[in-house]
């Protein structure tokens, strides 16, 4: 099936990428996913790694060995007459690092194919059995979180971070074959794009002698850039200064929030990619997203099949489920105002009642996404009271031109837009929230000289590896999570 649609959206197979990064040219040394995949018996080859598991026999002794690369392990036989052998069995405790140079053979074990015969082994690094946290036993990803500078060798992390990583290939593949531009826009910035206020501020000010002085407000015209800064919300504003020479551009970079919610979707940093496209409108943003999340998926169903099929076993099993469900159907598509009255209609007891004007919450989000459609939903035109600034005014003037998608098990997963070209709208609807004006000059600007129609969405990169993954908590996505009062690692 998968293959189907690999041809189906002419996803390359990544494999021949894998193995020329994988040939360690300075060592020789070969990746254990390559070993499984291809590897033959005689050849002979050199692997490094972490033990796993050992087990003694009589005569020789197994260890399991795990690089990074893959799920499986492979298995290594140590035969007795291997020169130190007393010696080495005695320290090669899980979490020691060696490398082991030796011939491949067939096994004769179930579910592997060919083992590594050592012929010489070197210890790189000892690991103490007794205080190494990651014995052999199931961890719980709370134990996990508090060990993040070694989670990263367990199954469940170590798969995570091989689909996150091919969740980012897919992505810029798809850009890529598109023509799109990579942009990198700021971290620093001066403009809250979201207008929420959830910022975090950046200054290299001596806050504790401000403090001292008990000076009561803080003159940031003294501050390193001459005003107050911020670490960034959103790369759009800047991005549609992009788009507005190169037509279709996306940025894809991390993005911090300082809202205290402390829930399993909600990251203080967070990964974000964010097209925008000129001489374009909502429908086209739409079909955009659409094709966008079918070609990332059916990528990454293709190249990482033994990571997906673990999460589908001992993580979620409707992983592989859902993500066929994305890439087979078309999304749902509906407005705000039908939203409502579906929700309306649903009998549900909702915690947030249902009325037109509010904000969807998770629970009616979920309810639309997992109950009624079960599949995607994309969601249209919001109220402007609760939409950002930027947000195309649509003529009834009470709507913008907003989407929100909708993925069942996870909510909003992408937020976007038309954006308002109109400058006189434009100025109005930042009069009318109270926005500085001055500090927008130059968004301004762009609706003053050869403004287009255009539009644009973010994609949470987290949330979209959430599903890929069906991990329960976005903690266990990022290698090194920042949510409140955390910062560890
Ligand atoms: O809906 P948001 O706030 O939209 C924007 O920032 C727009 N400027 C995007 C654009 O049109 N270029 O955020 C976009 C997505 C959300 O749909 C969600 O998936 C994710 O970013 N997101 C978060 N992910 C993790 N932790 C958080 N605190 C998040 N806040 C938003
Ligand atoms: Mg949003």
């Amino acid at each position: 099936k998968c293959q189907i649609h690999c041809n189906l959206y002419n996803v390359k197979s990544t494999k021949g990428l894998i193995r020329k990064i994988n040939s360690n040219s300075k060592t020789n040394s070969s990746k254990i996913i390559e070993i499984l995949r291809e590897g033959k018996p005689e050849q002979k080859i050199k692997i490094q790694g972490w033990v796993r598991t050992k087990r003694e026999l009589k005569e020789f002794a197994f260890i399991e060995v795990n690089d990074g690369s893959s799920l499986a392990n492979l298995q290594v036989v140590l035969n007795r007459d291997l020169s130190n052998y007393e010696n080495i069995i005695k320290r090669l405790n899980t979490g020691v690092s060696l490398g082991v140079e030796g011939v491949l053979v067939e096994s004769p074990a179930k579910g592997q194919k060919i083992e590594l015969k050592a012929h010489s082994l070197e210890i790189f690094g000892d690991c103490d059995g007794e205080t190494y946290p990651l014995q052999k036993k199931r961890h719980s990803f709370e134990f996990l979180r508090t060990i993040g500078h070694l989670r990263g060798r367990t199954n469940t992390i170590g798969a995570v971070m091989r689909v996150r990583n091919a969740c980012a290939n897919a992505i810029h593949q798809f850009f890529q074959n598109k023509g799109f531009l990579w942009v990198h826009t700021p971290i620093i910035t001066a403009s809250d794009c979201e207008g929420a206020g959830e910022l975090f501020t950046v200054t290299n000010l001596n806050l504790e002698e401000i403090l001292q002085a008990k000076k009561e407000k803080i003159d940031y015209s003294h501050d390193f850039f001459g005003r107050q800064a911020y670490l960034t919300v959103s790369g759009q504003l800047e991005a549609e200064i992009m788009a507005m020479a190169f037509q279709n551009v996306y940025t894809f970079g991390p993005t911090f929030r300082a809202e205290n919610s402390n829930t399993s979707r909600h990251l203080a940093e967070f990964w974000m990619v964010e097209p925008e496209i000129a001489f374009c409108d909502l429908e086209g943003d739409q079909n955009l997203a659409e094709e966008f999340l079918k070609y990332v998926f059916t990528s990454v169903l293709n190249s990482c099949p033994e990571d997906l099929e673990f999460f589908n076993q001992r993580i979620n099993q409707n992983v592989l489920s859902n993500v066929s469900n994305i890439i087979d159907n078309e999304f749902a598509r509906i407005t705000y105002t039908e939203a409502i009255n579906l929700l309306e209609k649903s009998n549900q007891t909702f915690e947030y009642p249902v009325e037109w004007g509010i904000d969807l919450q998770s629970e009616h989000e979920r309810y639309l996404a997992e109950k009624l459609f079960k599949k995607p939903v994309i969601v249209t035109n919001y109220p402007k009271e609760i939409k950002a600034f930027y947000m195309r005014l649509n003529d009834e003037q009470k709507t913008v031109a907003a989407m929100d998608i909708l993925a069942p098990n996870i909510g909003e997963i992408i937020g976007g837009s038309q954006r308002e070209e109109r400058l006189d709208v434009l100025e109005s609807r930042i009069a009318d929230l109270n926005i500085d004006r001055d500090s927008l000059w130059w968004y301004l600007d762009l609706r003053r000289y050869g403004s287009v129609p255009h539009a644009g969405f973010g994609l949470g990169f987290e949330r979209l590896v959430q599903f890929m993954t069906g991990m329960e908590n976005i903690r266990d996505v990022i290698p090194f999570p920042r949510t409140p009062m955390n910062a560890e690692f």
